[in-house]
C-alpha cells in the first residue's frame, strides 16, 4: 500500500492524456499528492474521462496547456514542488520528424522550464525521454554507455543533439536540477 504524505506537497504533471501520465497521477493522488495537469483540450470530455474519474482518490486539477503556447503553463506550475514533463508530440508516420516532433519537444520542454523558474517554488524537475533517443544510432551494440549517455553515444539525429545541447545549457543556466528518466524503467 502506498505511503501517504502527512503534509501535502504539489506535483505537476504535464501532459495528462499520456498513458504514463495516467499511471503517474493515479500513484501520486494514492501517496497524497494534490496534482494538477495540463492537456490540450479539457474540454474533450471523453478523453480526459480517466482524468476525472482519478479526481475521487484525492486533489486533482486538470489545466489546459500546449507544448507550443509559451507562458500556458505558468498557472498550473505556480506553487507546485514538483514537475513531471512527459508531453511529447509522438508521430512515427512523420515525413518532417524535424518539425512535427523534435522543435515542438525542444520548444515545449523550455517553455515548462521556463514555467518552473518563473514559479519559484519548484524543487525538482522530471523530464521523460525514450532510450530509443540515444540508442538507435550508428554505434556497434545498444549504444548505451551509461552513465555518460549524453557525452558518449552519437545522438539519433542532429535534432536530438541539438534538443540535449539547449536544454542541459538551459537548465545549466537556470539551476534546476531535472532527473532524466526512460519511462519504461
Ligand atoms: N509509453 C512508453 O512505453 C514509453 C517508453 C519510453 C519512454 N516514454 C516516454 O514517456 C513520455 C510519455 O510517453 P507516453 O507513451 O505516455 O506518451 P503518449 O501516450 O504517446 O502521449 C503523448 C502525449 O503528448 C501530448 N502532446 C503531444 N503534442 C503536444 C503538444 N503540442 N502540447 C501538449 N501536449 C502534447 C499528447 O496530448 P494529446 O492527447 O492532446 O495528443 C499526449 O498526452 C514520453 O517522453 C516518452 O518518450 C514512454
Amino acid at each position: 500500500m502506498a505511503t501517504k504524505l502527512t503534509g501535502s506537497k504539489t506535483a505537476c504533471v504535464i501532459g495528462g492524456t499520456c498513458f504514463v501520465a495516467s499511471l503517474l497521477i493515479k500513484q501520486l493522488l494514492e501517496r497524497g499528492y494534490a496534482v494538477r495537469t495540463t492537456v490540450r483540450d479539457p474540454d474533450n470530455l471523453k478523453k480526459i474521462s480517466h482524468l476525472t474519474a482519478l479526481q475521487s482518490l484525492g486533489d486533482l486539477k486538470i489545466f489546459k496547456g500546449d507544448l507550443t503556447d509559451e507562458g500556458c503553463f505558468d498557472e498550473p506550475v505556480s506553487g507546485c514542488d514538483f514537475v513531471f514533463q512527459l508531453a511529447t508530440p509522438v508521430n512515427f508516420a512523420s515525413q518532417d520528424p524535424e518539425n512535427d516532433m523534435i522543435k515542438p519537444a525542444i520548444q515545449g520542454t523550455l517553455n515548462v522550464l521556463k514555467s518552473c523558474v518563473k514559479a519559484n517554488t519548484v524543487k525538482r524537475v522530471i523530464l521523460t525521454s525514450s532510450a530509443a533517443a540515444v540508442s538507435i544510432n550508428q554505434l556497434p551494440g545498444t549504444g548505451l554507455k551509461q552513465p555518460l549517455l549524453l557525452k558518449e553515444c552519437e545522438p539519433f539525429s542532429t535534432g536530438q543533439e541539438a534538443f540535449f545541447v539547449e536544454v542541459m545549457v538551459w537548465i545549466k543556466l537556470s539551476g534546476l536540477d531535472p532527473i532524466f528518466w526512460d519511462a519504461k524503467t
